[in-house]
């Protein structure tokens, strides 16, 4: 993985609980200024858990057992609920699928924005508006004037997205974590939001934990990525490397299913027989065996480690070796 040696945001050997079992475990990453890591996988893979540990949002119902997360030199894990108010939208943001849900409907977009601008900053109202009228044109917004004092049913579903944005960036965090935050969009606004990720992630080195089941998104905008499954990370690596030389069979099924322009699947390998297992069903081997092509007894009964395959690239895999054979057959 080409990173940059300080990162920003280091998630260390995370573990969280549900009901005693890991849905999240031993889960490692680095994310450096104006960067962009995707976590991918299927559903129910840990990845929302992993990035409401991040902003101290977990539900009552889960808990971080192990690891630390740290924001350059400020270990998030160790705040109390009180610091991480303070730090939350002013050093880490995040955005989620539905704007619609996340916004209050009573209130003119204007007014969400700046005040989440004085939540953190000691400001006059008419200054914060000022903040948010400029934060409206940063992403893209036309004729900010008039949006400001609009409600959020008076705006279109990818306009609603770019005033989560604003709110989340107002205070210029220095990491934003996005869940999902295209999916549901259409098309094309899609790719409008996402070239808006691109383009504040380097003009701000924002740096930007990416959530996505969609590889054409991961293509397009991250630059590194960790392919989670049940919990676990399967594979970490650079984006190019995973895409060019895929070396856990997970990865190389889910690249394998993604569809092709014609739409023909590229494969018989293009879907994923069976389905991620629940966390009463995790046991001591690698979580995806049940369904892997390359399964041998030993994968049902250890763990693998993350193995290294080069430049940063790591796979728990214990069959890395056979990887080529996989391939040839999703050809
Ligand atoms: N509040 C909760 N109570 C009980 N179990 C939960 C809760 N939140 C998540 N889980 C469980 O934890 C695991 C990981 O969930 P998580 O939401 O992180 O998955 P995800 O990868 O984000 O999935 P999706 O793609 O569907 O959003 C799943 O098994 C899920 O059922
Ligand atoms: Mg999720």
């Amino acid at each position: 993985m080409s990173a940059d040696p300080i990162p920003l945001l280091s998630v260390e050997n995370l573990t969280i609980e549900i009901g005693g079992a890991s849905v999240v475990d031993d889960v490692s990453f680095h994310v450096a200024p104006g960067r962009v890591m995707a976590l991918v996988g299927e559903s129910g893979c840990g990845k929302s858990l992993t990035s409401y540990a991040i902003l101290g949002l977990l539900p009552d119902a889960a808990k971080r057992t192990g690891g630390r997360i740290r924001l350059h030199d400020l270990d998030l894990s160790a705040l109390s609920e009180r610091e991480f108010r303070k730090a939350r939208g002013k050093d880490i943001s995040i955005i989620f699928q539905e704007p619609s849900a996340s916004l209050d409907p009573l209130t003119t977009v204007g007014s969400q924005i700046a005040d989440a601008y004085r939540t953190h900053n000691k400001v006059s109202r008419a200054e914060a508006y000022d903040k948010a009228r400029q934060m409206l044109a940063d992403v893209g917004i036309p004729d900010p004037d008039r949006r400001l004092h609009q409600y959020p049913f008076e705006l279109s579903g990818g306009m609603c997205q770019r005033i989560m944005i604003s709110i989340a960036l107002i205070c210029s965090p220095r990491v934003l974590v996005a869940d999902e935050p295209t999916t549901a969009l259409d098309v094309t606004i899609q790719a409008q939001i996402l070239d808006l990720m691109k383009k504040l992630v380097s003009e701000r080195g924002t740096a930007i934990v990416l959530i996505t089941h969609d590889m054409g998104v991961v293509a397009d905008i991250a630059d590194d990525v960790a392919v989670m499954y049940a919990g676990r990370v399967a594979e970490i690596a650079g984006v190019h490397s995973l895409f060019a030389k895929p070396c856990h069979p997970y990865t190389a099924l889910l690249l394998a299913s993604v569809p092709t322009l014609d739409d023909a699947p590229k494969s018989d390998l293009a879907t994923i027989e069976g389905r991620v297992p629940t966390p009463d069903e995790f046991g001591e081997g690698c979580r995806f065996a049940s369904r892997c092509p390359l399964v041998t007894d030993k994968c049902r009964i250890e763990q693998p480690p993350l193995f290294d395959c080069g430049d940063g690239h790591r796979s728990a895999c214990w069959h890395i070796d056979r990887m080529p054979e996989l391939m040839e057959a999703a050809a």
